[in-house]
C-alpha cells in the first residue's frame, strides 16, 4: 500500500502531488488530514526559508519505520544543486529509522507579491543586479511546475530504491 501527502500553500505542490497519486491510483492527501497507514509514503513539501514547510517538518518526524519518497517545489534554483542541499536539510529531520527511497525537487512559481517587492526594490535601486538576477529568477519559475517536471517526478518515482 502507498499514499502520497502534500503539504501545499498556493497549488505548486499540490499539482505534482495529484499527478504522483494519479500514477498511483491512489488519493493524494494532504498533511495533517489523514492517518498514515501505508508503508511506503509519498511526502511533497513547499520550501520555506531553505527546507521543507512547517507541517512538513513536523509530518516527517512522524514517519518512523517508514519507506519514504520526498518531493518539492521551490521558488529558486533551477539549479540541481540548490534542489540537492533544500532536499538533504529536508530528509535530515526524518527518524533515523526511516528510509529515503527517492527524491525530486523542481521550481514552483511564487507568488506576485514577490515580484510587486523586486519592483519596489529597484526603483530604490536601479539597475541592481542581485535584484535584477531575483527578478529573472521569479521569471524563470512562473511556468513551474508544468507536465515536464510532472514527468520528472514520475520518472524519480519510476526509480524508487524499494
Ligand atoms: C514564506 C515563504 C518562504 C519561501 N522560501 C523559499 C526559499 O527559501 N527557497 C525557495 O526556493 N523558495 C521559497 N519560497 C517559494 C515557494 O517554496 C515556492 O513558490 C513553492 O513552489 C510554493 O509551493 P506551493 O504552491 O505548493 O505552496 C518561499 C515562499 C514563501 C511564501
Amino acid at each position: 500500500m502507498r499514499q502520497v501527502f502534500y503539504s501545499s500553500k498556493t497549488g505548486n505542490t499540490k499539482y505534482l502531488a495529484e499527478i504522483l497519486a494519479a500514477s498511483w491510483q491512489v488519493k493524494a492527501e494532504e498533511i495533517g488530514q489523514a492517518e498514515v497507514k501505508a508503508e511506503l509514503v509519498a511526502v511533497g513539501f513547499w520550501t520555506d526559508r531553505g527546507v521543507a514547510d512547517g507541517a512538513t517538518r513536523e509530518f516527517l518526524k512522524t514517519l518512523e519505520g517508514k519507506q519514504v519518497f520526498l518531493f518539492g517545489t521551490a521558488g529558486f534554483g533551477g539549479s540541481e544543486a540548490y534542489f540537492a542541499n533544500i532536499l538533504e536539510r529536508t530528509m535530515a529531520l526524518l527518524p533515523p529509522s526511516a528510509t529515503v527511497v527517492g527524491t525530486f525537487c523542481c521550481q514552483g512559481r511564487m507568488d506576485a507579491a514577490v515580484k510587486r517587492r523586486y519592483e519596489q526594490l529597484l526603483k530604490e535601486k536601479p539597475g541592481d543586479e542581485t535584484v535584477l538576477q531575483m527578478m529573472k529568477n521569479y521569471e524563470a519559475a512562473l511556468p513551474h511546475p508544468n507536465v515536464a517536471d510532472g514527468a520528472g517526478l514520475l520518472l524519480a518515482a519510476s526509480q524508487m530504491e524499494a
